[in-house]
C-alpha cells in the first residue's frame, strides 16, 4: 500500500505551494482534517479519500479554539510519530501538522459563524465550540484549496455545519461525508475512548444500542419525538452522565412536533471523564 512515501509539512505557505504543484499537475487533492490521535475512524476517511483523488492531505491539529476553558485541550491525546506511521501505512501523500502559533498568530480574532445549525446538541453546552471549528477548517480550506473534504458522520452536526459554511461562503471544495467506523461491540470509534477504564468501556456500546432501538420504533411508526426521547433515556440508565438526548429534524436540526422524513436521535454522555457522542438518522 505505501508508495510515494508521507510529506511532513508544518507551515501553511509550505503546504499551499505542495497542494498546488499537485493540482496544477492535473492530480485531485482530497483534505481529511484532524486533531491527530488517529483510529480507524480516521484512517476510514483516509482510504476514502486516497480511492477518490490522486493525492491526499491529512491535517493534525489539536484547536485549541473549539475547545471550552474546562475542556480536554491540555489533556487530549498527541502522539505525531504515531499517527506519522498510521497515514504512511494507509498511502497518505502529504501530513500537514502546523503549530499553534502559524495558525493562529498573535493578533488573530476572525471567526466563522453558522449560528442557527450550531445553537442545539453539542452547541449548547459547547459555546464557541461550532464557530471554533468552521473557523479552522476554513483556514485549511483556503491553505490546502483540496478538491474534496472528508468528515465523518459520527460528528454529524459538525458535518452539517462544515456543509453550510462551504456553500454560504462559496468554498470551491465537494464535502464528502463517510459513514461512522465502530468497534465490533458498536461503540464508535473516538480518540476519547482511551478515557474509559475498563467497567466504563465495558458500559459504552450501550449508547449504540439505545439509539439503535429508538430508531427501531421510528421504524416501526413512532411519530412522537418526546417518546423516541424517554426511549433512548431508558436504554441509557446507569450508562453514564446524560448531557442531552435530541430528536430533530436531520437537514435543519430543527426541533418537530411530528417525525416526519430524515429524523436524527443524537447523544452525548459523559461515561467517567469521557464525553462520547454518537448518533443515528433514520427516516420517519
Ligand atoms: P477529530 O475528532 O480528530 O475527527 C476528525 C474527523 O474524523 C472528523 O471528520 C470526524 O467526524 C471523523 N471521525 C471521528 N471518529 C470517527 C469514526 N468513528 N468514524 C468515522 N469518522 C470519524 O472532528 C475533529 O477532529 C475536529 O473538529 C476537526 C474537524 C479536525 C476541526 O478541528
Amino acid at each position: 500500500m505505501p508508495g510515494r512515501g508521507l510529506r511532513v509539512v508544518r507551515g501553511a505557505a509550505a503546504m499551499r505551494a505542495w497542494s498546488r504543484a499537485q493540482r496544477a499537475a492535473g492530480r485531485r487533492v482530497g483534505l481529511v482534517p484532524t486533531m491527530g490521535a488517529l483510529h480507524a475512524g480516521h484512517l476510514s476517511l483516509v482510504a476514502r479519500a486516497r480511492r477518490e483523488n490522486e493525492r491526499v492531505v491529512a491535517s493534525v491539529f489539536v484547536n485549541p479554539i473549539q475547545f471550552g476553558p474546562a475542556e480536554d485541550f491540555r489533556r487530549y491525546p498527541r502522539d505525531l510519530a504515531r499517527d506519522r506511521r498510521l497515514l504512511h501505512a494507509v498511502g497518505c501523500d502529504a501530513l500537514f501538522a502546523p503549530g499553534v502559533a502559524a495558525m493562529y498568530p498573535a493578533g488573530f480574532q476572525t471567526r466563522v459563524d453558522v449560528p442557527h445549525l450550531a445553537r442545539p446538541l453539542c452547541g449548547r453546552f459547547r459555546p464557541g465550540h461550532f464557530q471554533g471549528v468552521a473557523t479552522v477548517v476554513a483556514k485549511l480550506l483556503h491553505i490546502v484549496e483540496p478538491d474534496r473534504l472528508y468528515l465523518g458522520a459520527k460528528d454529524y452536526q459538525q458535518a452539517r455545519v462544515i456543509e453550510r459554511m462551504v456553500r454560504d461562503l462559496d468554498e470551491p471544495v465537494r464535502v464528502v461525508v463517510c459513514p461512522t467506523v465502530r468497534e465490533p461491540d458498536g461503540l464508535a470509534r473516538s480518540s476519547r475512548n482511551q478515557y474509559l477504564d475498563p467497567a466504563e468501556r465495558a458500559r459504552a456500546p450501550r449508547i449504540r444500542a439505545a439509539l439503535r432501538a429508538a430508531a427501531a420504533r421510528v421504524r416501526a411508526g413512532e411519530k412522537d419525538p418526546r417518546k423516541v426521547r424517554a426511549a433512548v433515556l431508558g436504554g441509557l440508565r446507569g450508562v453514564g452522565r446524560v448531557q442531552y438526548v435530541e430528536v430533530l429534524d436531520a437537514r435543519t436540526l430543527d426541533p418537530v412536533p411530528r417525525l416526519a422524513g430524515p429524523t436524527l436521535i443524537a447523544t452525548a454522555v459523559f461515561v467517567g471523564r469521557a464525553r462520547l457522542i454518537d448518533n443515528v438518522v433514520v427516516r420517519a
